[in-house]
């Protein structure tokens, strides 16, 4: 009994130590890109909000705020050593990208601090000079315990004492406002030298601080996120052993931010990052690009203030700099207008998804989250919010040139409006870097061209009948809205069997439309490009490069006649989908087209119906090809279908005459012919016709 009992204690020593060593060793790591939907890891006060793109602002610009963040759980911040009461703080380690818009340009204020604090709001604190982080009464007051990194954008702010604090600098403060060490803002080229900056530019700034435990040191480094990288110097590097005296066992760290009577800024926070505990803490290092974007700054440019000089003088520079640069870039022109990078108008539009959003959605786009990849870019199977049923698919492109992606955005603003049950919704895009990314419903079944081909090789499971003249009934309604429903005129100019999505319901989605056109804009001036796929392109296209609701009708006759024989449009060069079911329809054995594999299981008079329609719709001559509207109608038996006249097929001189147009660019899935008036690149018939 005794014995059991001291072993019973024993293990209970041994748990309670077990846990003693765990609470000493409990660690605190975060990273905010951005601060969406982080409502409940950060405690606002004041003047503080989460702005609806993620931004976390911590003032606005009205006079005489206040406003703190924090983050919400405490962090430990002491240890103490089992066997002494010598207690040692923690190291720990932290880095956030911040942004200052003051009101003019010479009347921002007051600033901004980094906090540790034993309460996760400042109760009581002031505007102004106490930068919502102390008062007039507790300021310096030991039982404070407080330490803040000021940064502080204010002129010959006379403290207390009457000594004169010099503006935009960085303080560390410990229990007073005033700074026990300041700094100027400035930070350490790559050759030593010091490159002074205004913290109230508009432009963001990213701040990395590491308190070394051990050696005491504090690590502070300041610098615009322009620079790209961070500084190997550090703009403070001092030992802190006051820094004891302050911390209590558990702190709460954030920041508080304040503006005065004439002088305010809005202060906001576009990420941050928090590492302690642990041998040697570092914080996740931020990239601007995955943040949110900065607010735009609208600082009125008021540039008195009695320095007229100093004014001219900078004015002239100024002017003769630009003066410089507008030489350059009248003789760089062209290339400039390649180059050109697309990030204000970016913000107006709506439908724009975050690239860190879509990061997280596909698994860091992931290899085993790739569904397919086509002519146009890789597509990703991605998952936006918890519920398993809101999937999405993110097409990746990469387009030849960024020229262009801003209007096709703007496209796609428009697109994104579409909406119909034989379209794939497209929910929004994003660009990152050189890549488009765009956005869509994910569709499980897979694409017709899958189900045409690849299934029935597979497995034998040939698609039924009823199936493919519903299918081909919801591409025309599809392509129908596109042309002729919706409050302007969308040519899709890609229709072929892989850009139709195939849903649960056995309903096919069209996808991709629109997408052509990104990809004929670009490469070179001068030069039109026709982008389309072999076999469904109608004649004038690449004759004079017009893409029209009558040239996707033909592209639609193709897939017709397609989806009815279950054969290729083209295959070796010799064999023409369209031909050959017209000469069938001459010999008077159009049934003789429908796939073999069907075997009797078909409606013969829909068969007929659809390949005549197919034909119809193949007309060489535009003005014979019906429109959409009327398609339907004849599918629908709403209406006969008329008899195509003799003058329907190309004549051979036409046809041979087509394949010398072709020129260019031409991918295994895709051909596109340029126009450059003269030179023409003469390719091989292999090499055009060549469709999976
Ligand atoms: C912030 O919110 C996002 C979305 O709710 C969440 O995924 C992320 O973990 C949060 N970040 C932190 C540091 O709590
Ligand atoms: C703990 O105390 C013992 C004896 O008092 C001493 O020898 C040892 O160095 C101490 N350990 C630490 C980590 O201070
Ligand atoms: C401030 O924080 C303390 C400690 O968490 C809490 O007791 C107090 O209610 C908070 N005050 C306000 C105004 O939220
Ligand atoms: C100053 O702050 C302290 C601590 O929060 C508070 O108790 C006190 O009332 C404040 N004083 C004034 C004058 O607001
Ligand atoms: C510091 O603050 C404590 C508690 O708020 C107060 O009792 C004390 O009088 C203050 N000391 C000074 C010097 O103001
Ligand atoms: C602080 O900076 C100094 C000088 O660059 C460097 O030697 C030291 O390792 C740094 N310490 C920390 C904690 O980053």
């Amino acid at each position: 009994m005794g014995k059991a009992k001291s072993m019973f204690s024993l293990l209970l020593l041994l748990f309670l130590e077990i846990v003693s060593v765990r609470a000493q060793g409990a660690t605190t790591e975060f990273v905010f890109r951005g601060f969406r939907g982080n409502q409940t890891e950060i405690q606002l006060e004041g003047d503080s909000t989460i702005k609806p793109n993620g931004l976390l602002r911590l003032t606005d610009r009205n006079s005489n705020v206040a406003g703190t963040a924090f983050y919400q759980n405490p962090v430990r911040l002491l240890d103490t050593k089992r066997n002494s009461t010598k207690a040692t703080v923690r190291s720990f380690s932290t880095s956030f990208v911040f942004v200052i818009i003051p009101s003019s340009s010479s009347n921002g204020g007051f600033g901004f601090t980094f906090t540790l604090s034993p309460t996760p709001n400042r109760t009581g604190a002031e505007s102004a000079q106490y930068l919502g982080l102390l008062n007039k009464s507790n300021d310096g007051n030991q039982s404070n315990h407080v330490f803040a990194v000021e940064f502080d954008t204010v002129q010959g702010f006379k403290d207390k004492d009457g000594t004169n604090r010099i503006g935009n600098h960085i303080g560390l403060n410990f229990n007073s406002l005033n700074s026990k060490i300041q700094e100027p803002v400035v930070y350490y080229n790559n050759d030593g030298q010091k490159e002074e900056f205004q913290l109230g530019s508009g432009e963001p700034i990213q701040v990395f601080l590491d308190y070394d435990g051990p050696t005491k040191t504090l690590n502070l480094t300041v610098y615009p996120t322009r620079l790209g990288s961070k500084p190997r110097t550090p703009l403070i590097s001092r030992q802190i052993p006051y820094l004891l005296e302050i911390v209590k066992e558990e702190m709460f760290v954030g920041f508080t931010a304040a503006t005065g009577k004439d002088q305010s800024s809005a202060h906001y926070v576009m990420g941050w990052s928090f590492s302690s505990g642990g041998k040697n803490p570092i914080a996740e290092t931020l990239d601007v690009s995955e943040l949110p974007l900065p607010p735009p700054n609208t600082a009125k440019k008021r540039g008195y203030n009695g320095k007229v000089i100093a004014l001219i003088v900078a004015l002239s520079t100024v002017i003769s700099i630009m003066f410089v640069l507008l030489l350059i870039f009248m003789i760089h022109k062209k290339r400039l207008q390649q180059e050109e990078i697309l990030e204000d108008w970016e913000i107006d539009h709506p439908h724009r998804f975050q690239y860190k959003d879509l990061y997280s959605a596909t698994d860091g786009f992931k290899e085993n989250r790739i569904v397919g990849t086509g002519g146009f870019g890789t597509v990703f199977r991605g998952k936006i919010s918890s519920s398993s049923s809101d999937q999405i698919a993110v097409k990746k492109i990469t387009p030849n040139s960024m020229q262009g992606v801003r209007e096709f955005v703007a496209e796609i603003e428009s697109l994104g409006k579409l909406s119909h049950k034989n379209l794939v919704n497209l929910r929004g895009w994003c660009k990152h870097k050189n890549d488009l990314l765009l956005i869509y419903d994910y569709i499980p079944n897979g694409s017709l061209d899958s189900l045409l081909y690849s299934k029935p090789r597979q497995s034998g499971a040939v698609l039924s009948w009823n199936a493919r003249f519903q299918i081909a009934k919801g591409i025309a309604s599809g392509l129908l809205y596109l042309h002729e429903e919706w409050e302007q005129i969308v040519v899709h100019r890609d229709v072929k069997p892989s850009n139709v999505l195939i849903d649960d319901d056995m309903n096919p989605r069209l996808g991709d439309f629109g997408l052509a056109r990104l990809h004929e804009r670009g490469s070179q001036t001068h030069t039109t490009v026709v982008v389309g796929t072999i076999g469904y392109m109608a004649p004038e296209l690449t004759r004079n490069g017009n893409a029209s609701s009558a040239s996707d009708v033909f592209a639609f006759g193709v897939l017709l006649l397609e989806i009815v024989s279950g054969r290729k449009p083209t295959d070796s060069g010799t064999f023409f989908l369209a031909d050959w079911v017209m000469e069938l329809e001459t010999s008077g054995e159009i049934l003789s087209a429908v796939d073999p594999r069907l075997g009797s299981g078909y409606d013969g008079e829909e068969a007929r119906l659809a390949l005549a329609v197919g034909l119809l719709c193949c007309h060489q001559k535009v003005e014979f090809r019906p429109p959409m509207r009327m398609v339907l109608r004849y599918l629908n038996r709403d209406e006969d279908v008329p008899k195509i006249d003799d003058n329907w097929g190309y004549s051979d001189s036409s046809r041979s005459n087509l394949g010398s147009k072709f020129g260019g660019y031409v991918s295994s899935d895709r051909a596109s012919s340029s126009y450059a008036s003269s030179s023409l690149t003469r390719i091989s018939s292999a090499s055009v016709i060549s469709g999976r």
